[in-house]
């Protein structure tokens, strides 16, 4: 149900992004899609994203009618590698989407220039990093269009699903408002669309818990600071990295084995002493079991770093509520880790 909760932390959400338009919809995955087919998007479009990122990235393309173009990421923040994207610009490249994976600005900078090079649209996948900023650029400056997801685990959670997309393009911005709602702006006044609402029960508790994101990011820095304190020493992994002047906001602590052999081991050691470790994302989108599923997709150039994050990577506790004994806790376990 949209309402006026909804109306109130749309504009709050502007205000904080310090955006024109925020417009909230049901999941991360429509807010994507619905960027996209607002965007005039669809069969024989490409668009240009890492092959290191959720599934979701790559879906929203395809819902839209799109191809997903997948390339490597930069082997130290696991972010889109620009020139990466280079090479995989063809005729149809119609846009580039970079995702903040982790918490951690993609390199804004250089995507925009690629972009203007070339003519091509920016649309952020930032369902990892609100809050987040780049050395010299905020998130939704040098875009097109934000979307963002509010499922429950991320930095900004509702108690459940959903989504919302920010931008200065009243274009975007009109659209979206008129698809995610059945094609109707006004009652009983319909065009083609789609039932994506960002319901008002959502919004208050959204509209609650943004006021708390600044404290709950700093916190989630100070803990990812104690881990890599705690944990530098240790040779066989390797620890996140972030980019100088960045702010990135840990919405996940991924380590690295050195020795992919040891990754399943180590995360199943983890967990069988009480730390609840994951992986983000174990089989990268091109290596799913069927892809591309009748879809359209293109591969370009090695994907050896997303390859190798795939096979490595281990994501540790990361939430701002975590005492001090839990992340000492972690640490003490991983250290041990050599013991075995
Ligand atoms: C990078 C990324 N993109 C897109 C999504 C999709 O969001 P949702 O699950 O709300 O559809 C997520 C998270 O779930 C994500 O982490």
């Amino acid at each position: 149900m949209q309402g006026p909760t909804l109306k109130r932390f749309e504009e709050e959400l502007a205000a904080y992004t310090d955006s024109k338009y925020a417009i909230g919809v049901a999941n991360g995955t429509d807010a994507l899609w619905l960027t996209f087919i607002a965007l005039g998007l669809g069969p024989g479009d490409e668009l240009i994203t890492n092959a290191n990122t959720f599934f979701a990235t790559a879906e929203a393309m395809w819902i839209a009618g799109c191809t997903a173009v997948l390339v490597d990421c930069d082997p130290k923040t696991k972010c889109i590698d620009p020139e990466a994207i280079r090479k995989a610009i063809t005729p149809r490249t119609k846009g580039i989407v970079p995702v903040h994976l982790y918490g951690q600005c993609a390199p804004m900078r250089e995507i925009r220039k690629i972009a203007d090079e070339h003519g091509l649209l920016v649309i952020e996948d930032n369902a990892q990093a609100i809050g987040a900023q780049g050395d010299d650029f905020k998130i939704g400056e040098l875009s097109d269009a934000v979307c963002i997801s509010f499922i429950v685990q991320k930095n900004l959670g509702t108690y459940g699903d959903g989504g919302a997309i920010w931008t200065n393009r009243k274009d975007i911005n009109d659209r979206v408002r008129q698809l995610r709602n059945h094609g109707s702006i006004k009652r009983d006044v319909h065009s083609f669309g789609f039932n994506s609402r960002l319901d008002d029960l959502h919004a208050g508790v959204l509209s609650v818990k943004l006021k708390h994101i600044k404290e709950w990011s700093d916190r989630r820095i100070e803990i990812a600071g104690m881990y890599s304190e705690g944990l530098k020493d240790c040779e066989f992994i390797d620890l996140p990295y972030a980019r100088p002047g960045y702010r990135h906001v840990f919405h996940l602590y991924v380590i690295e084995t050195k020795n992919q052999a040891d990754r399943s081991r180590m995360s199943d050691y983890l967990v069988q002493n009480g730390v609840d470790a994951k992986t983000h994302y174990s089989i990268p989108i091109h290596q799913q079991e069927g892809f591309p599923w009748g879809k359209e997709a293109r591969l370009v150039g090695s994907l050896a770093h997303a390859e190798k994050n795939a096979g490595s990577c281990i994501s540790l506790p990361m939430f701002p509520e975590l005492e001090q004994a839990e992340i000492d806790y972690v640490i003490d376990v991983v250290r041990a880790w050599e013991d075995q």
